[in-house]
């Protein structure tokens, strides 16, 4: 196969709506971005990150000498956190406006590449607030030049026009879609993953696969998304268990953090469904919880149930991981198991009630669900139809282990 050959250092640049430069040694391409943002006039930006990544992964290091170099003054906002809140962002904000900030770097994974973007836009929105922006108040019509420099491989934000806060005094979680949410730049480069930790690396590459399995059976799927997605999945299976034997592999790391990308374009056309909106929901309520570890659990539940409305989809999409697929919407129940082992033999084994749930929580997340309009809405993206009885059912069946 090509990507067991391809020179995974050499850097090249994919000219989406969003510039990457994509490969190992790729954030040397910094000393270029900024180049382009001194063109447009852009003298100090602000660098979002959280507390240590931005460090571990090396990223820092070259940035900093970057900015330096070429006399670019910044202000270093360090406390995104896991699961952003719409406060972190209005306080960055406030920092960029003070200070006169022109444009964002964010340094870090999906959260931080998404508390970037809003910050951005409210940079461009002076009298607005993040929270406005979730409880869709406004929409935003511009914002300062984004540039997401990505240290893990889930969410393929860093190409994508979408950003998740969570509203904490609603125990609120929310995707937005906005054109002016792309960044202009990215970064995906293969050599600031190897130092993430074996649980976020685990996580993150379920998000991707989620990503790849919701938006393949979404309402919006295309014939370029399909193909997009099978790929991403493809990549995932084969890369996902190397990773894990070897952190340290360039290559596993490359084509995780491609296929990561890639479901993150496939998401930006065809948006998720049921995995996501249920999951928000857990990871809202418990920030602790990580976003891949949520939908992990429910993973197998939620395709049961799919793979009966998208059998041949699916079948196709999973091959990878569960061979001998015949497309058949009986093979649902098999699917679901298959679909649980595989995701145990990455490690990760908890179900719900591992997460701090129990048997008398199942009705008050239901309802939370279903209390929620763009929930409701983004389930309308799903192939069958989803009621609070099959939400119940789906978090229900996920409490322990199906296989
Ligand atoms: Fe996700």
């Amino acid at each position: 196969m090509w990507h067991r050959d391809f020179p995974v250092d050499k850097v090249v640049q994919l000219n989406l709506r969003t510039t990457l430069h994509m490969g190992a040694g790729a954030i040397e391409r910094i000393h270029d971005i900024l180049a382009y943002l001194e063109e447009r006039g852009v003298k100090s930006v602000l660098v979002m990150t959280s507390p240590t990544a931005y460090r571990k992964s090396g990223a820092w290091d070259v940035v900093e000498k970057a900015l330096k170099s070429r006399g670019f003054g910044w202000h270093l906002y360090d406390r995104v956190s896991a699961n952003p809140t719409t406060h972190q962002v209005d306080e960055a904000a406030a920092i960029g406006r003070s200070e006169g900030l022109d444009a964002v770097i964010g340094i870090g994974g999906g959260s931080v590449i998404d508390a970037a973007k809003i910050t951005a836009a409210l940079l461009e929105h002076t009298d607005r607030t993040a929270r406005q922006v979730y409880e869709f108040e406004f929409v935003p019509e511009r914002s300062k030049p984004i540039i997401a420099i990505n240290t893990t491989h889930g969410t393929g934000t860093e190409v994508d026009r979408i950003a998740v806060l969570t509203i904490p005094e609603r125990r609120l979680k929310q995707a937005v879609v906005y054109d002016p949410l792309y960044p202009v730049h990215a970064i995906d480069d293969p050599n600031l993953l190897v130092s993430l930790p074996l649980d976020q690396t685990r996580y993150t590459a379920l998000d991707a696969l989620s990503h790849a399995l919701e938006s393949a059976t979404s309402r919006n799927a295309t014939p370029y998304t399909l193909m997009v997605d099978r790929e991403a999945i493809r990549l995932i299976a084969e890369y996902l268990p190397k990773v894990l034997d070897d952190p340290a592999d360039t290559r596993a790391r490359y084509f995780l953090l491609y296929a990561s990308m890639l479901a993150g374009t496939a998401i930006d056309f065809s948006r998720l469904h049921i995995g996501h909106a249920l999951e928000y929901t857990l990871s809202a309520e418990k920030p602790e919880v990580a976003h891949g570890l949520g939908l992990a659990v429910i993973m197998p539940a939620v395709f049961r149930r799919v793979y009966r409305a998208a059998p041949s989809i699916l079948a196709d999409m999973l091959k990878p991981m569960i061979p001998g697929l015949q497309g058949k919407a009986e093979e649902a129940d098999r699917v679901a198991v298959e679909l649980e082992k595989w995701i145990f033999s990455t490690g990760e084994t908890r179900k719900i009630s591992d997460l701090g749930y129990t048997d008398e929580d199942m009705d008050s997340i239901t309802e939370f669900v279903m209390s929620y309009e763009p929930y409701v809405r983004l389930m309308g993206l799903a192939p069958i139809t989803m009621d609070a009885e099959s939400v119940r059912e789906i978090y229900a069946e996920s409490m322990k282990p199906i296989s």
